[in-house]
Order: structure tokens, then sequence, then C-alpha cells
């Protein structure tokens, strides 16, 4: 990484307009939340790297540089599809600690104490990023790992100018009660707070990853960071131990597959919901006659989300880790038969009722992070990780200098407990000692003739999973160009609570008139999902690349 041209490019960035109309490159391609990351990763691709080694500069240099969501201290997903059709993911999703008990987040008298789930280190889970991104390098990856980790540690070192994004953050976090470690998060040397426009070091940051650029796995998992850890958690009432550190290990799976008319979905299993999911609901569009439904129509909202409502309930009362839950029926729940039998009990003319005595979920993770890229062999990686909430836990050791997550808040807390409101209680994904709670996270490439076609994915928690399908179903069914599809009206779902939540500016009253006479709650939000797409178009030898308009610093970067 040359940082004299880096640090131009910034400036360029800092000081131009973002345009999140579609871009387009012959030879590589990377799209993330935040442009320096991608352009670090393009540099990758155009010394020669392949789509993993890319991936590895990008998601750590996102460590830097998006700290909100980019981590070392959390977990994520990797589908990877080469240009040759073999597939696989790999998980990286945090792990519950050796002590962590079931009713762990209740008091003596078996209630849930709120929150206590998602605030503080009891929230953590045991961090899988560093070892996710190290065995897909192994497996995939051609250029030196310390290559890969070295733009990171030169954004940490040397800083990068603060986006205005990131400026309004550090505001509130300096004059919030957060602990102290989140209030001087983003200041300078003498403590003082930056601004727009300033540069950021991160030193402490930086000296983590050179132990993971020396050691790679053992840089994070043992040594010195893993004895730092270690020591904040056992002096602030933390959990995690050196034991849980070293015994964490990154694990590659078999990708959840589905076809949607002639087109291959491949994207990640459980411990994530999302690909079957995802899968699930594209089943049950195929039963759909789209030469009679208009896009955005009453129609269409009505029969996305009853499959939705349909899709979430078996989510919840189905998934979970795969190794502490050896009999999920994920087959069945991705067969076309499973989502005919679904499908043919949709009443056309009204809403269905969701059983508060049955499944869905509460809480949307406040913030993840995508990213999607492509070399010029055609190798694809679609990558979603996260630290759950927009920084995580608020929290994190002053001498390791990142982000711890609250992924614990991910596990069902209170056994048995499930209600109208979302709380979930069923077994899959109750708290147990090494065990993974379940994710939306739905990182997906969708092949053509087995190469890769879409490459795909987004935050937004519970929401993941229906943005992403809707974003895939715009592109597959109603054709739209990658750009439209990603700025496209998406609405949401989750069985319970039972509401529909639409983009308040892009459904018209007429519609959400019709919906309410049809017996569907309707709630309003911004926006929902925050996507990083690509295209390949292989007639005309091209990538399109395109950010969602609401990642304030996202940005496509190729040559
Ligand atoms: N933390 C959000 C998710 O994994 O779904």
């Amino acid at each position: 990484m040359h940082f004299r041209k880096l640090l131009a490019l910034l400036a360029i960035l800092l000081f131009s307009v973002s345009i999140n109309a579609q871009v387009y490159h012959q030879n590589g391609m990377v799209v993330s939340d935040n442009q320096i990351a991608s352009e670090v990763g393009a540099e990758i691709l155009e010394q020669g790297g392949n789509a993993m080694d890319a991936t590895v500069a990008t998601a750590l240099a996102l460590a830097v540089v998006h700290p909100q969501a980019g981590n070392i201290g959390g977990g994520g997903f990797i589908v990877y599809l080469d240009a040759e059709g073999f597939s696989t993911t790999f998980d990286f999703r945090e792990k519950a600690p050796l002590a962590a008990t079931e009713d762990m987040f209740m008091d003596k008298n078996g209630e849930y104490i709120p929150m206590i789930n998602h605030n503080g280190l009891l929230a953590v889970g045991v961090p899988g990023t560093v070892a996710g991104l190290w065995k897909a390098h192994q497996k995939a990856g051609r250029m030196p790992w310390a290559d890969l980790v070295q733009p990171a540690v030169e954004l940490a070192e040397n800083g990068f100018p603060l986006s205005f994004a990131l400026a309004q953050h550090a505001e509130r976090y300096y004059n919030s009660n957060e602990d102290e470690f989140m209030r001087m998060f983003y200041t300078d040397e003498d403590g003082n707070l930056l601004g727009f426009g300033d540069i950021w070091k991160q030193p402490e940051l930086a000296e983590t990853l050179k132990r993971i650029r020396d050691n790679g796995h053992d840089g994070f998992y043992k040594g010195e960071t893993a004895r730092l850890l270690a020591k904040h958690m056992a002096e602030n009432g933390g959990i995690i131990t050196e034991e849980d550190l070293a015994k964490y290990e990154a694990i590659e799976r078999t990708p959840v597959k589905g076809t949607y008319k002639d087109y291959d979905i491949i994207s990640m299993p459980p411990p994530s919901s999302g690909g079957a999911s995802l899968i699930q609901m594209m089943n049950m569009m195929e039963q759909v006659n789209w030469d009679e439904i208009e896009f955005n129509s009453t129609e269409y909202v009505h029969i996305v989300a009853e499959s939705m409502r349909r899709a979430y309930a078996d989510r919840a009362e189905h998934m979970g880790d795969p190794d502490f839950n050896p009999d999920m029926p994920i087959d069945r729940l991705i067969s076309k038969e499973h989502a005919q039998n679904r499908f043919s009990n949709i009443d056309w003319e009204k809403a269905s009722p969701s059983d508060s005595s049955k499944f869905g979920q509460l809480y949307d993770g406040k913030n993840t992070t995508h990213f999607s890229v492509i070399d010029k062999e055609g190798n694809a990686v679609s990558l979603t990780y996260t630290l759950e909430w927009s920084y995580g836990a608020r929290t994190g050791s002053p001498e390791l200098g990142f982000i711890l997550n609250n992924e614990m808040g991910d596990f069902n807390p209170v056994p048995g407990l499930t209600n109208s409101r979302g709380r979930i209680g069923s077994d899959p994904n109750l708290i147990r000692p090494e065990k993974r709670m379940l994710s939306s996270m739905t990182p997906t490439i969708i092949a053509k003739d087995g190469k890769p076609y879409l490459i795909i994915g987004t935050p937004g928690g519970r929401t993941i999973i229906n943005t992403t399908f809707q974003t895939v179903l715009n592109v597959l069914e109603f054709e739209m160009p990658l750009d439209k599809a990603i700025e496209a009206m998406k609405i949401h779902h989750q069985w319970l609570p039972d509401r529909i939540l639409y983009e308040g500016d892009l459904l018209s009253p007429d519609t959400r008139k019709a919906l309410k006479a049809m017996g569907h709650n309707l709630e309003s939000r911004y926006r929902l999902g925050r996507m990083m797409g690509i295209i390949w178009d292989q007639e005309n030898g091209v990538f399109i690349g395109a950010s969602d308009s609401s990642s304030p610093d996202g940005g496509v970067a190729g040559y």
C-alpha cells in the first residue's frame, strides 16, 4: 500500500460528493460501506491479489475506518464461489463463552433483566472475525497474509480524515454517558474531540493489528492480545477467558443452495438463518404468476409479506447452531414442496394471523456491514460481519483499541417465553457454552450457468433476510438494474410482532389503505437495508457495482 497515494485519494473523497449510481469496471471490484476500504481492496486486486485476498484486506480496513460495524471484535460469514463453479462458506460467528449459562440474563426469580443481554461485557460473544479471515485466506487466498493486513495497520497508525458521518458519531459519544473507552474513542493524543476532516489515529489498534499481521490467527487468539483481552474481562465483570480465545476456530461449511427459475442461489447455512429463509421465500415467489402482479402494488406487498411471515415463523421454530441442533430440518425448509405447502394457505384477500403462542423475534441488530468482491478471473466473495449493534457492546479494552460485539443478545434470553411482542424462547437458540447464536446475516451469491452473477448482502438485523430477498427478486424477476433494485421500496415482516415495516416515502397512501383493509398492520421506516452489490455482466465483460444511497461513506472501487 502506497500511503501517500492513499492520502491523496482520501482528500479527494472527503470533499467530493457521493454518487450512488452504478459503477463499471473490467478487472475487479469491491463494494463496501466505506470508500476507503473499497479502495484498499481494489488496490490488492490491482496488485494481483484474488477476491479472497481483497476480502481480507477490505475487512481489516473496515475494522479501522468503519468501526461501528467493521471489526476484529465481532464475527460473521463468508460465501465464496469461484470462477470454476466451486462454492463454500466460512462461519466465524461469535460463540458463547465457556462460563455462559442458559439463564445468565435472568434474575433469581427467573425474570429477564431488561437489556442485560445487549449491554456491557456479559453481552460479548467470543470474537470470530480474525479466525474467519485467516481460515478463508488459507483456503482461497494467494498473496501473503502480512501484505493484506498491512493497509489496515497503516490506516490505524497514520490515521485518516474523519468523514462527516463519523464526526457526528464522535460528537455523540464524547458527550454521552457511555463508558470511558467510547467517550475517548474519537479523540487525539491529548484527549481532544476530533471533527469532520481531522486526521484520526488509532495507535493501540495499530499494535493489535501488527500482532495479527505477524502471527496470523494466533496473533489474536493467543499471546499478548488474548492475555490483555482476558485481563480486561476479568477486571471488569466479563467472562471471556484466554481458554475461550484459544479454543475458538472458524468453520468451513457447505453452502445452503436453491434455485429460482434458471438461477442458482448460494448462501449461508445455519448458524445463520439467512440463506435457508431466503431460499424458502424465493421458492414461494416461484409460485406467483408475475404477469398479473405489478411491483409495489397491494397484491405485491401482500404476497411478499405473507411469504415473509411464514418463513420467519419456521426460522424461529427450527433454527439455531447446527453443532447443537443436529436434527434441524433445513433440507425440508428449503424444498420446493415445503414452499408449495406454505404458499398454498396464503389467503389472497386478507392477512393471516401471527399466533403469539408460536414464533418470531423482536430485536433487530442495529449495525452490521456487508461487502461484495469479484476479481478478474470471476472468483466472487460475499461477506457480512457484525458487532450486532452500532459499536457493539460500546466498550473495549483501552490497551487493544478495538470495540467488542454484543452478540449474546442474538440468543433467546428466556427459555420458553414467546410472546406477541416477539420475545422468543424456543430451544434451538437458547444459550449453551461454546454455542453460536442464531444470525440473520445473508451474504449471497446468485449464479448463472455456474458463474457468479449477483453478489449481494446488507446489514439490518432481522430485516437482512427480507431486504436481500427483495433485492434478489428485483434483479431476477423484475429485471431491474442493480442500483434500482437496491433503492426500490422494501418491506419487512418477521412473523412477530405482527406488522409490516415499509419505507415511508416509497409506498403510496392508496396501497397502504388497501393493505390495512386486508388486515395488515403497517409501520413506516425511513430506510430498510444498506445493500452492497455487484453484477457480473458476462455478455459485455463488465462488472457493475452499486452501493446503497443510505450508506453515507459507502462506495465502489475497482480497476
Ligand atoms: N447481529 C445481527 C445478526 O447476526 O443477525
